[in-house]
């Protein structure tokens, strides 16, 4: 039986894939995955484990959508939700590439870039804290990145990537202090997993050095620990992937 779930949304991430395999792997936690695409390698599925492995698809990340997947997930009460990670985030896609100089910069493709990187994990924030209020502690993370730190903006470029993890940021930060008040159970982490060899960076990975450009098996055991031994301390954390803090 288990006595704790984990729930892992924008599931079909690579860094996703690797939290929920190193969770299969090493504890007997119920997973929860939510993505608009779910496959065979979100989870061994087939194996014994994944009897504690549920998933809910959702059409896209609008707010009817995640209205719908907390329906579904309220009706999965049989263990409280210890952690989140709300795995979210584009660079670039078939319509958006990361601004290079200000005549690259586009509305709508700053609209996409925001919707998917700041919109989404708030909606999820919104629509989960009264599922998350409790007793227990629930450790809840969204990826951020260094980018989105505006004290260590020094290179400047990928407006639109930047600004929408500098607005995570603040909505993580202001949530924490609403928290304080009405949830103190959650701690809230923003957390940057450094260049990781995922379909995100693949086109930026050229300047690299080999041993900083890091595996997604590597972040998600990385991280793990630093959500293990996070404090709930009704504050937000701004962490990269050693568990060392970000200036804001
Ligand atoms: N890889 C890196 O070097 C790096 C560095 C710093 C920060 N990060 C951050 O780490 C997180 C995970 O990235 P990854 O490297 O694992 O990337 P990835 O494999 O490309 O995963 C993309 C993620 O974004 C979601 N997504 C894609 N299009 C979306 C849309 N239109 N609206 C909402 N969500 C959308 C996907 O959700 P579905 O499951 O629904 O497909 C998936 O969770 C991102 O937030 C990224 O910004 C990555």
């Amino acid at each position: 039986m288990i006595t704790q779930k984990t729930l892992i949304i924008g599931a079909n991430s690579d860094i996703g894939k690797a939290i929920s395999t190193e969770i299969e792997r090493s504890e007997n936690t119920g997973l929860i995955l939510i993505s608009r695409r779910l496959t065979n390698d979100n989870s061994a599925d087939g194996d014994a484990q994944s009897l504690n492995v549920k998933k809910i698809m959702v059409k896209d990340y609008q707010a009817q959508s995640i209205d719908q997947a907390i329906i579904e997930l309220a009706a999965y009460d049989d263990a409280p939700i210890t952690r989140v990670f709300v795995c979210n985030g584009i660079l670039h896609n078939e319509n958006v590439q990361p601004e290079k100089r200000l005549e690259d910069f586009d509305v709508e493709s700053f609209q996409q870039v925001i919707t998917s990187n700041t919109l989404t994990p708030m909606l999820w924030i919104q629509k989960l804290t009264s599922l998350l209020t409790g007793k227990l502690p629930c450790k809840f993370v969204v990826f951020s990145a260094r980018v989105g730190s505006i004290s260590d903006n020094r290179l400047g470029g990928w407006y639109s990537y930047r600004a929408s993890k500098a607005a995570l940021n603040m909505m993580i930060k202001t949530a924490a202090i609403e928290f304080a008040r009405r949830a103190k159970n959650i701690k809230l982490i923003a957390f940057h997993p450094g260049t990781t060899d995922t379909p995100l960076s693949k086109p930026f990975q050229k300047n690299v050095p080999s041993n900083k450009l890091f595996t997604s098996e590597f972040v998600a055991k990385q991280l793990l620990d630093i959500v293990e031994n996070a404090p709930v301390d009704q504050t937000a954390s701004y962490l990269d992937w050693e568990g060392k803090s970000i200036n804001w």
